[in-house]
């Protein structure tokens, strides 16, 4: 097919660029505000695509309907099997290619990673004190998150972001810290509010650091400038960001809760066992894995997927008595 892809725009007119894969539902963390320490019932190998139908699906959305980017996560992407390998099929298909990793396996794998043709990777890390992370996360392996880090930017996967998540009466005494670790390695820290996405349900309003009181107290440390956001294809990027005053060092932040950016998003998702959503918070999804079980054409795909964002909604209602919570946690959908 030699056509130009046509853009997969819903009846708001957001036109969607960025396609989240979720490679494995599976973690070898337990973060406390994610899933229980037992982890979840994981899903059957036979049900998780193939990468035969997932390069299949990224092609039809390279090709078709106008993707340009293309986000690996889990559950833990690193997990997944001959990961270098799938990624180089799907690097051949030529989007821009990240990944989302709690960092863990990537010391051994980044090389190899970008090799394939990865390009950036996000690194999940919320504390830099190593019992609070085997407390925050259940495990004891902050060292391999470092050495992950580290070896993330030898091998040039650039930039190299770290990811946390604050929270009240757990991380949130180190905010600046981590601000400077990122700084004094040559990472760019973002700051994510915490969702009700969780497994157990347990999401606490009062617990999560909104991006004012996060700002404010950056702000009781440093001058901060807005950075002006670039606008791409598809909306303006989720996270704002903010420079120290006469320094390079950036500072994300996410804020989905308290500053919804759903009049401008760009993203679909789809998990690892081949459904495809159009919002982290929608209550349907669409079964892409049974239509190309059951022999389907790429235009029938094509047609199922135009279909699923044309019933996107114009946001995530977090913040209304409407709300209702997804019926999948986040490590299940893809973060
Ligand atoms: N709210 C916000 N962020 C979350 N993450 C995992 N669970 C949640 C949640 N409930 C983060 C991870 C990782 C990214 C993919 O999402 O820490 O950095
Ligand atoms: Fe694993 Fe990420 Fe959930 Fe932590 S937040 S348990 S690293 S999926």
């Amino acid at each position: 097919m030699h056509n130009a892809p046509v853009p997969l725009t819903d009846r708001f007119g957001r036109v969607h660029t960025d396609l989240r894969v979720s490679l494995t539902d599976r973690c070898n963390l337990r973060c406390t505000y994610c899933m229980p320490a037992e982890g979840l019932d994981w899903l059957p190998r036979a049900e998780v695509l193939t990468d035969e139908e997932l390069v299949r699906l990224v092609r039809i959305a390279v090709r078709r309907l106008g993707i340009t980017s293309v986000r690996l996560t889990g559950g833990e992407p690193l997990l997944r099997r001959g990961l270098p390998a799938l990624v180089a099929r799907l690097a051949e298909l030529g989007p821009e290619l990240s990944l989302t990793t709690n960092g863990i396996g990537l010391a051994r794998t980044a090389g190899a990673l970008r090799a394939a043709g990865l390009h950036r990777v996000n690194v999940s890390l919320d504390t830099l004190r190593r019992e609070r992370y085997r407390e925050l996360t259940r495990r004891d392996r902050i060292e391999d998150v470092f050495a992950g880090l580290a070896a993330a930017k030898a091998a040039g996967l650039a930039p190299v972001k770290v990811n946390a998540v604050p929270v009240r009466g757990v991380n949130e005494d180190e905010i600046t810290d981590l601000v400077e670790f990122a700084a004094g390695h040559g990472y760019r820290m973002r700051f994510i509010e915490s969702m009700p996405l969780d497994a157990q349900g347990a999401w606490d309003r009062s617990a999560m650091v909104t991006a004012d009181e996060l700002l404010a107290l950056l702000g009781e440390r440093w001058e901060l400038e807005p950075v002006e956001r670039v606008r791409s294809a598809g909306g303006t990027p989720p996270a704002e960001e903010w420079r120290i005053a006469g320094t390079d060092t950036v500072i994300g932040v996410i804020a989905s809760v308290t500053r919804p950016f759903c009049g401008t998003c760009d993203r679909v998702r789809l998990t690892a066992d081949g459904q495809l959503r159009n919002c982290l918070f929608a209550t349907e999804e669409s079964d892409l894995r049974a239509l190309l079980r059951s022999g389907a054409d790429d235009g029938a795909v094509e047609t199922a997927w135009r279909r699923t964002i044309a019933r996107k909604g114009p946001g995530h209602e977090i913040n209304s008595a409407a709300f209702v919570r997804p019926d999948r946690p986040m490590s299940a959908i893809g973060g």
